[in-house]
């Protein structure tokens, strides 16, 4: 049978809004309120730096490109940035503050990158167009370039959010590490305004960077206890990892096919049970997120299309905190005086 792409997408359409809706899916699910975080699209704005900073993507633009050109692993470590800093408190910067204590000081943020990049932006930012351009908006379109340079879709982004002025590493410790149950990180997303089509689809960004050994290694041996390794991997896959990750500090690519490349494989290789992270695996093996993946499976446009859906509603959480005492930041690494 051919399933068209409009099928396709009502089925994804109709997984959204029923597992949103439905209380059968839901069952086990605490829905949080989302009294503190929400989705401020109207406050923001596409032409936000039209006249005052107009060549600010371009200049955002090239600073990412020509770091990529010569160190590639940023792309995807700026996405990852991006997620985390939307993940506490809204998009506003908070993860780019490095006083003691800030999130960026939490366990959980140790092996993010990019910092040098986005104080190097703002720096020269500052010198176009002084107090303008938000470190949390730089943040984002860096982000959406490094996946426009990893052959991924490109997206508009709505302007004007503000920069925090509060980090606290104790907020960060709820950002998911890869050891979470499906329910846990349906809970999470749909605490900040995602549902499990957007938690599919964002973990989709693991189709290209790596990770430390460090997440991977409880899978490889003694898995729950059990003295054997984690059943849901691929033995072939399970030989390679144990070889590649002798050192909790070793790296190994997130999609093990295509590591370097946007594309559906990171999917496929959910089918072949070589998910690296616990978190990717049981994608494919809960009834709620699995149709999803394998929808994606084998529809690149469909990845593409819904990837940018989802991410502009990932950089539009804000926090009305944050936004209402928010400022725009003269270095991303540190609240204005
Ligand atoms: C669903 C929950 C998620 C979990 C449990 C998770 C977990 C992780 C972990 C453990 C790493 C490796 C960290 C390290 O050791 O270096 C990682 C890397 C990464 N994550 Fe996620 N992540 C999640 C969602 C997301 C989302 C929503 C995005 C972006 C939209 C994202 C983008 C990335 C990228 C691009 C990398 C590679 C970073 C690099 O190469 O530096 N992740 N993630």
């Amino acid at each position: 049978m051919k399933i068209t792409l409009l099928s396709l997408v009502s089925i994804l359409f109709f997984l959204s809004v029923s597992a949103s809706s439905n209380p059968s899916l839901l069952h086990s699910l605490k829905v949080p309120s989302l009294t503190d975080t929400t989705h401020f699209e109207d406050e923001l704005s596409y032409s936000l730096y039209r006249h005052s900073c107009s060549h600010a993507e371009g200049i955002i633009y090239r600073k990412v490109r020509d770091w990529v050109k010569k160190d590639p692993t940023i792309g995807p470590s700026l996405i990852r940035l991006h997620f985390h800093d939307c993940a506490v408190r809204g998009c506003d910067a908070s993860i780019l503050l490095d006083h003691s204590g800030s999130e960026k000081s939490a366990n959980v943020s140790k092996s993010l990158r990019g910092f040098e990049l986005i104080n190097e932006i703002k720096a020269e930012l500052e010198k176009k167009c002084p107090k303008t351009v938000s470190c949390a908006d730089i943040l984002t379109t860096a982000a959406r370039d490094a996946t426009v340079l990893a052959g991924g879709p490109f997206w508009m982004i709505p302007f004007g959010r503000k920069d925090g002025r509060v980090s606290l590493a104790k907020e960060a410790t709820a950002v998911p590490m890869g050891r979470e149950s499906i329910t846990q990180l349906i809970e999470f997303f749909q605490s900040k305004g995602l549902n499990v089509l957007d938690l599919v689809v964002l973990s989709g960004a693991h189709t290209i960077g790596r990770t430390t050994c460090e997440s991977v290694q409880h899978r490889l041996y003694n898995y729950k206890g059990t003295k054997k390794p984690d059943p849901s991997i691929d033995p072939q896959y399970l030989n390679y990892l144990r070889r590649k990750c002798r050192w909790a500090s070793e790296n190994v690519y997130l999609d093990a096919t295509t590591p370097k490349t946007f594309d559906v494989q990171y999917y496929q290789n959910l089918k072949k049970k070589m998910g690296l992270l616990s978190t990717d695996q049981l994608l494919y093996s809960d009834s709620r997120t699995k149709p999803i993946a394998d929808a994606l499976s084998f529809e690149s446009s469909l990845f593409s299309n819904q990837f940018s859906v989802s991410m502009v509603k990932l950089a539009n959480i804000l926090d009305y905190k944050s936004q209402d005492y928010g400022e725009i930041r003269t270095r991303c690494n540190r609240v204005n005086k």
